[in-house]
């Protein structure tokens, strides 16, 4: 995991060294994608474009565009209009740090940036994958993806969703985009079959869910200087969330079970593929996808 996080972290560094941009808007671009996080997102792109034989240099920008994405997405996230949040990633939000106007137009400057990032030919991919990644990048994180769950979510506070309604908002929200991320990794490859993303889009659907639900354990067992962000936020803003609705335990039964069935997901593949020694050395990209799995349910922040 740390190979490609300092190589996710090298290749942002290098797309947002753009010095036709206004400096004090790159500061801010910068600011907020470069200042580390989890690259959880990034990595599920390694991840599942290695398990289906992607070349590794065709998943960098296609990971770069996830983290633009999902910094963009917190950026907002995190603003007064939103979830009003003073602290991310251990430091002062972007809206605080630099101003609100500026925090939009950086969270609007890195959405487009990672579509740029996918249709550059400096990406590697062939014209048919840079479309598929698109599509599947606008869709996720679109009206019907994040921006559609994040309005489900601001909708729902202060009131008591369904099980079924609040699925769907944390599907929306969060789900989307790391589907996307799983999925995208996937279509870097020449060739994949239907099962083998199948399989991976049901793992990531089953991680996407997972995420939020301990997203939200966490905002309630974790403290604030081991998030790096305000914990008990989601309780003193009325937040609709699984162990708000359900209880704490049952929502960390319910991760377990959505981790045992990402778990189920990526055995099918490797049920269906002849091991080398290296993989059973569990050295292999399949490992990886369990390993972030896993990830998931154990992670502190
Ligand atoms: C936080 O995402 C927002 C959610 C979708 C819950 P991460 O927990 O992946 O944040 P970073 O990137 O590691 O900071
Ligand atoms: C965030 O959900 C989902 C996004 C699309 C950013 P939260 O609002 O729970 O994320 P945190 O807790 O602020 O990171
Ligand atoms: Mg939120
Ligand atoms: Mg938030
Ligand atoms: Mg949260």
């Amino acid at each position: 995991m740390q190979e490609y996080q300092a190589r996710i972290q090298n290749v942002l560094e290098i797309t947002l060294s753009n010095s036709d941009v206004p400096s004090r808007l790159l500061e801010a671009m910068k600011y907020s994608t470069l200042s580390g996080g989890k690259r959880f997102r990034a990595l599920l792109v390694y991840a599942a474009g290695l398990a289906v034989g992607a070349p590794l240099q065709r998943l960098d920008s296609v990971a770069a565009a996830l983290e633009c994405v999902h910094a963009y997405s917190l950026i907002h996230d995190d603003l007064p209009a939103m979830d009003d949040d003073d602290l991310r990633r251990g430091q002062a939000t972007n809206h605080i740090k630099f101003d609100e106007a500026t925090a939009i137009l950086a969270g609007d400057a890195l959405q487009t940036l990672a579509f740029e990032l996918i249709a550059s030919a400096k990406s590697g991919l062939t014209d048919a994958q840079s479309r598929s990644i698109s599509l599947k990048l606008a869709q996720a994180s679109g009206s019907a993806g994040m921006v559609g769950g994040q309005i489900l979510d601001i909708l729902a506070t202060q009131t008591t969703l369904t099980r079924e309604a609040l699925e769907n908002v944390h599907r929306r929200k969060t789900g989307a985009l790391i589907n996307a991320a799983v999925t995208c990794g996937a279509l870097c490859a020449d060739n994949t079959s239907k099962n083998q993303h199948q399989a991976l889009s049901d793992y990531a659907d089953h991680i996407g869910l997972a995420f939020q639900v301990v997203d939200d354990i966490l905002d309630i067992e974790a403290s604030t200087e081991q998030l790096g962000k305000q914990s008990g936020a989601d309780q003193a803003l009325g937040k609709s969330t699984y162990p708000a609705l359900i209880g704490l335990d049952e929502s960390k039964q319910l991760a377990q079970s959505l981790y045992h069935q990402a778990i189920d997901c990526i055995n099918t593949i490797s049920d269906n593929k002849e091991l080398s020694i290296d993989d059973e050395l569990n050295n292999n990209p399949l490992s990886l996808l369990k390993e972030l799995a896993e990830l998931v349910v154990k992670r502190s922040y």
